[in-house]
């Protein structure tokens, strides 16, 4: 049985969750909670390799292979890690989560949503996040964050791809219980103290 909670921080590429994360981690381990930081694609030895494959530039991977590659990686991942984290009572925060599949391989690739869902359910074993934190920039951050930093091939998407998986995280953030949008144009620590916020609201 779940006793620990579960986080997710989800948005596009470069919108600065993995700082986030690791400054969330830090507050919710002084405030004396036995926590783990895991991501997706990865989190687990045999799903790190899966990353390795979907992520590696000039690879072909079809629309489909990938959508498969990433919900393999999920099932790997929630069974062998996240399920007995949380079964331990474990906070769990994850970098992104089936929502990340709706906005890339969905609303991005145009793979059918109903696809998807049913996929990530089997994947998750129909475990839900109890709370999801959405960090949207505006695209002038994405590039200028994204200048110097090395891309896999998901970032050499091109903006139009961008554009439809922000509307599509904007769309899930209104029919997903529990899910947050954070602004994520604002500064390092200003954010922090948002995501705390929400943290708090929700009596984590
Ligand atoms: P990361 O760089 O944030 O760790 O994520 C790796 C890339 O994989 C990122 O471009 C988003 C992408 N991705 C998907 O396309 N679908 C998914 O289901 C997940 C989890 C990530």
């Amino acid at each position: 049985m779940k006793k620990g909670k579960f986080i997710v921080l989800e948005g596009p590429d470069r919108c600065g969750k993995s700082t986030q994360a690791k400054m969330l981690l830090n507050y919710l381990i002084t405030q004396g909670n036995d926590v783990i930081l895991t991501r997706e694609p990865g989190g687990t030895r045999t799903a790190e390799r899966i990353r390795q494959i979907v992520l590696e530039p000039g690879l072909s991977v079809t629309a489909m292979t990938e959508l498969f590659l990433y919900e393999a990686s999920r099932a790997q991942h929630t069974e062998e890690l996240i399920l007995p984290a949380l079964e331990a009572g474990k906070t769990v925060l994850c970098e992104r989560y089936t929502m990340s599949t709706c906005a890339y391989q969905g609303y991005g690739r145009g793979i059918p949503l109903r696809i998807i869902r049913t996929l990530n359910r089997i994947a998750t074993q129909n475990l839900v996040p109890d709370l999801t934190l959405v960090f949207l920039m505006s695209d002038k951050y994405f590039t200028e964050r994204g200048e110097y930093l090395y891309s896999d091939r998901l970032e050499r998407e091109d903006i139009a791809f961008r554009k439809k998986m922000r509307r599509g995280y904007l769309n899930m953030i209104k029919r997903t219980p529990n899910a947050y949008l954070v602004d994520a144009d604002k500064d390092i620590m200003d954010v922090q103290t948002r995501v705390q916020e929400i943290l708090k609201e929700h009596g984590i």
